[in-house]
């Protein structure tokens, strides 16, 4: 019997472990898996609500580390979970995605000799300034089993030294759980709450820190939306760091909390299946979050990115994202574009993202960790 942790810790990282929990369970002989919520998001809408909608476990070990510097959360996760892995050690501990816990995790397995794998390896934006693409390399060096979503994940990981027999191929775990959810989600209609008709709406998320740090950037993105709302309705699902920078800056006039059709409207961050009810339905997203180019992707929905660079390339190269970063006039060109009809982009994504990630994985975990 092998003990599995699955560390989770934010928002992103719920939906990747769900499919893997399940697909464990159903070798009750083989795996205990065990959850681990780091505590880095902690509001019921950032964490809880996605363990009772996608039915994972509660955790079995909560860390509470909360929020913080990036050395305090990382620090913090760290000391606690080492505590953890020492009381009773895991055969194996899983860690997904970028954030601070993935990397804080994966440190604390290796220094204690704990085998590691790596779920969303391999992908780069070649971009050092960013938290998460630190958290992608560190990990991934330091893991036995990488288990990627595409080709040029793999090309990433051979071209830094990183041996061929660690690195799966299976797809995207996130894409497992959207498809698993697809009745769930046709069943609500969450635009009707907000007077808006199917396809006639933009859906915004904006939380990350080279777009909401600095107030000149956040206005740049700002009064591109500010045009973009007069020919469509924009809704907002904030962040609650997003909501705090925005009160700091004294941007509130952006934004509405009524039917205002001249300004943005916020609303609070939604649960996966609203808010996936609403993605599902909108004519177009405008977004700075890694997983929304895949979902948006897979969805066939135009993804304006509001980003420099990405990490998930295949998404622009064969698929229905464009990258804007900040720019005022790029944002509402190809705005105008997709809502004039003059884009010509067009989803298409690999055929591994196709449901079933998670049981490659697992059957790579029978093979491998039993031999
Ligand atoms: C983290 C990830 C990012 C991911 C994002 C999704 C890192 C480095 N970044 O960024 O990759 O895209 O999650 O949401 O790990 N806060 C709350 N309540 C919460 C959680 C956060 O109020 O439940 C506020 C706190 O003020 C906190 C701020 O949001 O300081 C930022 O949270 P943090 O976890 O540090 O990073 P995110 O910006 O959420």
């Amino acid at each position: 019997m092998k003990r599995i942790f699955l560390v989770s810790g934010a928002r992103p990282n719920f939906m990747k472990i769900a499919p893997i929990i399940r697909e464990l369970e159903k070798y009750p002989e083989k795996f205990e898996p065990i959850v681990v919520h780091t505590g880095q998001h902690y509001n019921y809408e950032m964490s809880k609500i996605f363990f009772e909608e996608l039915n994972i476990p509660k955790p079995n070990i909560s860390l509470g580390v909360g929020s913080g510097s990036h050395g305090e959360q990382t620090g913090k996760i760290m000391i606690e979970f080492e505590k953890v892995c020492l009381e009773k050690p895991p055969d194996l501990i899983i860690v997904v995605g970028d954030v601070n816990s993935t990397l804080a995790a994966a440190l604390v397995a290796v220094k204690l000799h704990i085998q590691l794998a790596h779920i969303e390896a391999g992908l780069r934006s070649f971009d050092r300034r960013m938290p998460e693409e630190i958290n992608r390399i560190l990990a991934d060096v330091v893991s036995d089993f990488l288990f990627t979503t595409c080709e040029d994940a793999n090309l990433n990981l051979k071209r830094e030294g990183i041996p061929k027999d660690k690195i799966f191929l299976v797809g995207d775990v996130m894409i497992d759980t959207l498809f698993a959810n697809q009745e769930k989600i046709d069943s609500v209609q969450k635009y009707k709450d907000f007077g808006l008709d199917s396809k006639k709406y933009a859906l915004l998320t904006l939380h990350r820190a080279e777009n909401v740090a600095t107030k000149n950037i956040m206005k740049n993105i700002l009064e591109a939306l500010n045009e973009i709302v007069k020919e469509i309705p924009i809704i907002f699902p904030i962040h609650p760091g997003t909501l705090k920078q925005i009160k700091k800056f004294s941007l509130s006039d952006y934004f509405c909390d009524n039917n205002n059709p001249k300004k943005i409207r916020l609303i609070e961050p939604l649960g996966y299946i609203e808010f996936q009810s609403l993605l599902k339905n909108s004519k177009l997203v405008l977004s700075d979050s890694g997983g929304l180019q895949e979902e948006t992707n897979v969805l066939n929905i135009p993804c304006l990115t509001l980003r420099e660079n990405t990490e998930r390339p295949i998404t622009l190269t064969k698929g229905s994202n464009i990258l804007v970063g900040s720019n005022t006039k790029m944002i509402i060109d190809e705005a105008h574009k997709i809502l004039n009809g003059k884009s010509d982009k067009k989803a298409n994504y690999p055929t591994l993202w196709d449901g079933k990630a998670s049981e490659r994985i697992v059957k790579v975990l029978r093979e491998k960790l039993f031999k």
